[in-house]
């Protein structure tokens, strides 16, 4: 869908990061693709939490099972699962890994990969090849170093692909890939198919149903707004009920909830994608995690996206039109995200000056990365482009 072609009613940004962001006025923060900041009522529940863990007689039993139960609910709402689908993890490495160690890949089948991915989706494919003896190819990349989407379907089209992964935007040019492409393609051939999401969720919509998604693996700290060391998998619900952890904990056992009867060791997984979960929880963190989804998801992804969109479209105008740096990112407008991408001629010290005006933005593979995201305004993007007007 073309972002371009859906207008939603925009949100109150100004108000939103009164309430939510008030370091966001400080100086243009465009980093959200390396960390963003935590919402104020992600600090709250978190402060609350710990603070009734201060005083442990306070702790009551909302704080532990439904506190889980809370972000699995909030999870599965921003990518179109059900609860029983979302295992909480640290990171989206745990995630990928999950994937590369529980889905089955027969005899012959190989691992595709496109080249130029975040490492956190290839190293656990790589140890898939050289310990399991799996053959993974690292589809090249195209000459603007982006997934090539056509070479991509080729290999998934010759039928030997046991596994897919891809990342659902990228995060070294922000490519937003059509997913549903991918899972269509997937789905035909008998291929698995895993998306590294952490640089998608909480930015633009994702659906794992329509996307037919097989395994999806997030952290929590970028673009959802999260604390350090919380995330999820989505697990499709037939393959949760059926895979078997290759990391096994006492809480992934459905006997786990019934204190009294712990020792009686009944091997008996959660049917759900709980039993992906090893063992006990940051729940301060997870609380926090789950006010910053919800967040989220009442502005919704779509609008975020479109608030995005038009932020960076005066930025890409302007580099445009002054000829003044290559442009990495794709702008075909279903290929844009809220990470925006280029390359100017002295890349180095056009970043040093923008650090200077005391924009929070990354060099990535020698190209100036900006990532806004919810909380930031028109006048954050006009620093940028005043900035680098200035000689650089
Ligand atoms: C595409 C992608 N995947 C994964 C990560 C991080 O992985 P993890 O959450 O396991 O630290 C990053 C960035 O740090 C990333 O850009």
């Amino acid at each position: 869908m073309s972002p371009s072609a859906q207008t939603l009613a925009p949100f109150d940004v100004h108000t939103l990061r009164e309430r939510e962001f008030p370091s966001a006025t400080r100086a243009p923060y465009l980093n959200a693709a390396a960390v963003a900041p935590l919402p104020e009522r992600a600090v709250r529940a978190v402060d609350a939490y710990n603070r009734r863990r201060a005083s442990a007689h306070d702790l009551a039993g909302d704080d532990f099972e439904p506190t889980l139960a809370r972000a699995r609910q909030a999870a599965a709402r921003l990518v179109g699962a059900h609860a029983d689908e979302i295992a909480l993890l640290p990171n989206t490495s745990f995630g990928i890994n999950l994937a590369a160690h529980v889905l089955p890949l027969h005899p012959g089948r190989r691992v595709v990969v496109s080249d130029r991915e975040f490492p956190a989706n290839v190293y656990p494919w790589m140890q898939l090849a050289r310990n399991g003896g799996a053959a993974l190819d690292l589809v090249p990349a195209d000459e603007h170093g982006r997934p090539d989407e056509a070479r991509l379907l080729a290999e998934i089209e010759r039928g030997d692909v046991g596994i897919f992964a891809l990342s659902a935007v990228q995060f070294a040019s922000g490519y937003n890939a059509v997913l549903e492409r991918f899972g269509q393609a997937c789905r035909e051939h008998g291929t698995f198919f895993v998306v590294d999401a952490i640089q998608a969720l909480g930015q633009v919509p994702v659906d794992v149903r329509a996307a037919r998604v097989d395994v999806l693996a997030t952290g929590g700290h970028k673009w959802l707004c999260g604390p350090f060391g919380t995330g999820f998998a989505y697990v499709r619900r037939e393959l949760a009920a059926e895979l078997e952890p290759r990391v096994v904990g006492w809480t992934a056992m459905a006997g786990t909830l019934d204190y009294s009867r712990l020792l009686d060791y009944r091997y008996e997984f959660w049917d759900t994608a709980r039993r992906f979960e090893v063992a006990t929880l940051p729940f301060q963190d997870v609380a926090g995690l789950t006010e910053s989804m919800t967040m989220l998801d009442e502005v919704g992804p779509a609008r975020i996206r479109e608030h995005l969109l038009g932020l960076l479209d005066p930025l890409v105008g302007w580099i445009q039109e002054t000829e003044s740096a290559e442009i990495v990112s794709d702008l075909r407008p279903e290929h844009r995200s809220g990470i925006f991408c280029f390359r100017p001629r002295d890349a180095e010290r056009a970043f040093q000056a923008l650090t200077r005006a005391g924009v929070a933005c990354v060099l990535r593979e020698g190209a100036i990365r900006v990532s806004p995201h919810l909380y930031n305004t028109e006048n954050d993007i006009a620093v940028v482009m005043e900035v680098l007007s200035e000689g650089w």
